[in-house]
């Protein structure tokens, strides 16, 4: 069991959608790598959320990290989201369903308290509804006997952040969004977030833009700075404020994702590939 304290942010997280039964091992190739934020859902539609948890303790047992020494973040995902493999009773109240998605994801993660608890997104694409304002209370009081440290939501839009704090003063510590370039990179949500202290954290950075990782400005970058045009892209996403993720298979990425954390933009660099497409 995770007793110890838990660090404080690491720079980049380590996404474990997609995995299926590489999960375990790549959750502990990323440790070993040097990861140490993790992020699951217990959603089986696209996480293997127990594997992650064979993957911690085989890492534990090799000594290459220690509980204390993790940031570990999952999810709350709604019925719509999940498939027949589902982590609750569907029958039962969304309060209910809340406690039981976290104490199964307690026992998947063989922990008893995670750093982070994620609502996957709302119930609705047009606004806070009272379903979500329900599933919120119920992550509060998770959170309140000290099954989570920190709260966040994902997926949402700034008419979704702006609901949810017109019925609750108090913001959530993480947004979590698919960051799209040709949207200037989330720049409304961002821009909410960074007015009131949330972490915005940053998925799909290089898939959801191809055309970024292709630009001349982004080319030439990397090759002066000796860097790939994907390190760029993620140094770029820390200095502007996000904490990126990183769902990578591939322990050369994961070397050079990790690496990037020391690569340095200039200001007129960072304004030019935040602008270059919208
Ligand atoms: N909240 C949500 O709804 C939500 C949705 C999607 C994802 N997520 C989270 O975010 C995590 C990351 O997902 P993602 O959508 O960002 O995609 P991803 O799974 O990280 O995929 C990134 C792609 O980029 C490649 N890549 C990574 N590092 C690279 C590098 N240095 N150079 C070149 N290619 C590189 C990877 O290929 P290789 O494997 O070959 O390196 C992979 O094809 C997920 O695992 C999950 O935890 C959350």
């Amino acid at each position: 069991m995770r007793t110890n304290q838990s660090p404080t942010l690491p720079d980049f997280l380590y996404g474990t959608a997609w995995k299926e039964d590489r999960t375990p091992a790549l959750v502990e190739l990323a440790l070993g790598m040097g990861f140490r934020g993790i992020d699951t859902a217990n959603q089986r539609r696209h996480y293997f959320e127990a594997g992650v948890g064979q993957g911690l303790a085989a890492a534990y047992r090799a000594e290459i990290v220690t509980h204390g020494d993790l940031f570990l973040q999952t999810k709350f995902t709604y019925r719509p989201g999940q498939d027949h493999r589902l982590p609750y009773d569907p029958a039962a109240s969304l309060t209910v369903q809340v406690a039981q998605s976290m104490a199964s994801s307690l026992e998947h993660l063989e922990t008893d308290y995670v750093d982070s608890y994620v609502l996957h997104g709302p119930a609705s694409g047009y606004g806070w509804t009272d379903a979500d304002a329900e599933v919120w209370e119920a992550m509060r009081k998770e959170r309140d006997a000290r099954r989570t440290r920190l709260l966040g939501v994902s997926n949402v839009s700034l008419e979704h952040l702006e609901q949810m704090a017109a019925a609750d003063p108090e913001p959530p510590t993480f947004v979590q969004n698919r960051c799209y370039a040709r949207f200037g990179w989330d720049r409304e949500v961002r821009l909410f977030c960074r007015e009131r202290k949330i972490i915005y954290q940053g998925f799909s950075l290089l898939t959801a833009n191809p055309e970024i990782l292709h630009h001349p400005l982004v080319m030439g970058l990397a090759t002066r700075a000796n860097a790939t045009p994907a390190q760029i892209v993620f140094s770029f996403a820390r200095t502007i404020g996000m904490l990126p993720l990183t769902g990578t298979s591939s322990a050369e990425h994961m070397k050079q994702d990790l690496a990037s954390t020391n690569l340095v933009l200039e200001p007129d660099a960072v304004q030019a590939i935040e602008s270059l497409f919208g």
